[in-house]
């Protein structure tokens, strides 16, 4: 997604924002660029692709000052060409502006500028806001902002120089976020606090429609109404800085060998060995409300949908309450009814995507109380929510999510562990369940072993086009996970399926060259999925199999076994996610294919 740093201080401004660029490339982008004081003077530097490209315009430049802007663009108004990357001038080139999300009234707005005369440089929805704020200004910029965006409709993150105004930078917010670093005698913007924790860990999380005004003496925020607010400075953690590739080539394989470690973090402290039961601190204060709750409503987008339905599956099975999974983009338009005893759950990694922001708000707006499952500490979707609990898994870096898919559904299976010690479980099977809790990271380096063994299944199909991953119950979502993490950074087509609802259409697809990935452990449905693979191989299809011990027939006619250890066969999803993710992985690097960051892809994507 659109990422921001902008920097006002004493320090050589360029490295600065070229070190902040580096540090958003991880979020996904198409084009970069940068505006920043140079004795005096507003120059702006901008190109397509990736951040390379950018650095060989400024290799021979000798920049003087200490006060810039700097952007990774993710196209949504215009291709991504050097015109359309951020920053944006002005009419006359003395304000420059950066955006991330989307104005909605951009057009409206446009129309009436091109009525006055001003001609546009490029396609995008952020031109328009540089020129509405020259259009207010005189001679104070922080009016001029203010000002200008009491006509924009939409969300944005923004941060804005001025040639004329070399002691101030301008940050303000409405539905995108944008926090302020504090240092000595310098400030930092950024929309991802990772980007400037290597520089001070005193951070203000703005909120919606706070327009801050930096210099390097300190800050003020103002609201949209011009009255300057008060906002607290938080100290963070710096866990980013600690985040490196070590002898992976990749991040994304680095996170899947990272899972054992990562559920150790995600379960530590959070079993009560002698209780049978799970304690969430995040939830402590919502535990008498819990008790009286009938229904459960996830929302959330992407992988953490698939984890979402897993947790349907398992909340339901251990607690008995009825679960509703929906995309956060449906959730959010669609007059979701919600009941005195309905509890909401968003789930989300970055803690910032825009749907499942915008479908908490509805649910909290219709009297829902919100917990929320994230990864990212303090992002807006966790302070937002009235509780929840964190993954602690440490900064996922692969845009293709891993280890916190597998983190989601550890939490939501001591979720479902804590509900249902509250209803139908005995602190027998609250024990049972504690164990096998605790013997997933085991279980996940024993599955890691597989890695070899996968890879020579990825030489035999990656040039294969077109994949179905079929699974029942449990394994559904996991099928569905498993589908998304090929497409993504693979770019083959890829369809999860229910693994019964094969022959109510998609089974016209079969032939020998469509490879279909069935997750069968050996469970309750075992010899109902067994007939389902017998469709398949029977029309032609190639069947690698994600089975467990034991797995007689399947052995017989699988073109590929891949057997994975056993636990829990609620918790299997753990187990039977790894292979998935090893094998998207091998495909798309035999592919040639930039793992780390997938095509049109974004870490967190912040518009909807
Ligand atoms: O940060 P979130 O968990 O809210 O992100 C949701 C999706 O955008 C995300 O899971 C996406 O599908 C990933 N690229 C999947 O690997």
């Amino acid at each position: 997604m659109c990422g921001i740093v902008a920097y006002i201080g004493f320090r050589p401004v360029l490295p600065v924002l070229q070190d902040g660029l580096k540090r958003l490339e991880y979020m996904g982008y198409d084009s970069s660029g940068i505006g920043l004081l140079d004795s005096g003077r507003l120059r702006i530097f901008k190109a397509p692709g990736k951040i390379r490209e950018l650095e060989k315009k400024l290799e021979n430049e000798e920049i003087k000052g200490n006060l810039g802007i700097c952007h990774t663009r993710w196209a949504t108004h215009g291709e991504p060409n050097e015109a359309n990357a951020h920053p944006h001038l002005s009419a006359g080139g003395k304000i420059a502006v950066v955006h991330n999300g989307i104005i909605e009234n951009y057009a409206v707005l446009k129309k009436k500028l091109l009525a006055e005369g001003i001609s546009f440089a490029s396609e995008t929805d952020t031109e328009v806001v540089a020129h509405w704020i020259a259009k207010f200004y005189k001679g104070n910029l922080s009016q001029a902002v203010l000002k200008a965006l009491e006509h924009v409709e939409g969300a944005f993150g923004i941060a804005v120089i001025c040639e004329d105004e070399p002691d101030v930078l301008i940050g303000a917010k409405r539905g995108s976020p944008l926090v302020l670093g504090v240092g000595e005698n310098e400030s930092f913007l950024t929309s991802d606090v990772s980007t400037i924790v290597g520089h001070t860990q005193k951070i203000v999380y703005l909120e919606d429609n706070d327009v801050v005004t930096v210099s390097r003496a300190g800050f003020e925020v103002k609201n949209i109404r011009d009255k300057t607010v008060s906002r607290e400075i938080q100290e963070v953690d710096n866990d980013f800085e600690l985040v490196q590739k070590g002898d992976f080539p990749h991040f994304m394989l680095k996170e899947i060998f990272e899972q054992p470690e990562a559920i150790k973090n995600c379960i530590r402290g959070r079993l009560l060995l002698n209780d049978g039961n799970a304690k969430l601190a995040g939830l402590d204060k919502s535990l008498k409300e819990l008790r009286s709750i009938d229904r459960i409503i996830i929302t959330a987008c992407g992988t953490s949908y698939y984890a979402a339905m897993v947790g349907e599956y398992l909340i339901e099975e251990w607690a008995g309450i009825p679960v509703e999974v929906e995309y956060a983009s449906e959730f959010r338009y669609r007059n979701p009814i919600i009941g005195s005893n309905t509890l909401v759950f968003t789930i989300s990694q970055s803690g910032e995507t825009a749907d499942t922001l915008a479908a908490l708000k509805e649910a909290q707006n219709k009297g829902a109380t919100v917990l929320s499952i994230c990864n990212v500490v303090g992002s807006t979707i966790a302070r937002t929510s009235n509780g929840g609990v964190y993954l602690h898994v440490g900064p996922e870096i692969g845009i293709a999510s891993t280890k916190a898919f597998n983190a989601q559904v550890t939490v939501l299976s001591l979720i479902a562990l804590l509900l249902g010690r509250q209803r139908r479980l005995s602190s027998v099977q609250g024990m049972e369940i504690v164990q096998a809790i605790n013997s997933l990271p085991a279980a996940v380096e024993q599955a890691l072993k597989l890695n070899d063994e996968i890879l020579e299944i990825a030489k035999v199909y990656y040039k294969h086009t077109n994949f179905l991953y079929l699974g029942r119950h449990f394994h559904y979502p996991v099928a569905m996970e498993g589908a998304l993490k090929l497409k993504e950074i693979s770019y083959i087509h890829a369809e999860g399926y229910p693994a019964a609802e094969v022959k109510h259409g998609p089974i016209a697809l079969i032939d020998a060259n469509m490879p279909v990935v069935i997750v069968a452990p050996k469970d309750a449905l075992f010899d109902k999925i067994v007939s389902n693979a017998r469709e398949i191989k029977a029309r032609g299809g190639k069947l690698i199999v994600v089975t467990t011990a034991d797995s007689a027939p399947l052995d017989e006619f699988a073109d590929h076994i891949i057997k994975v250890p056993s636990v829990n066969s609620a918790l299997m999803p753990v187990i039977t996610s790894i292979p998935l993710q090893l094998l998207a992985y091998h495909i798309a690097v035999l592919c040639g294919n930039d793992v780390d960051q997938p095509r049109n892809l974004t870490k967190s994507v912040m518009v909807e």
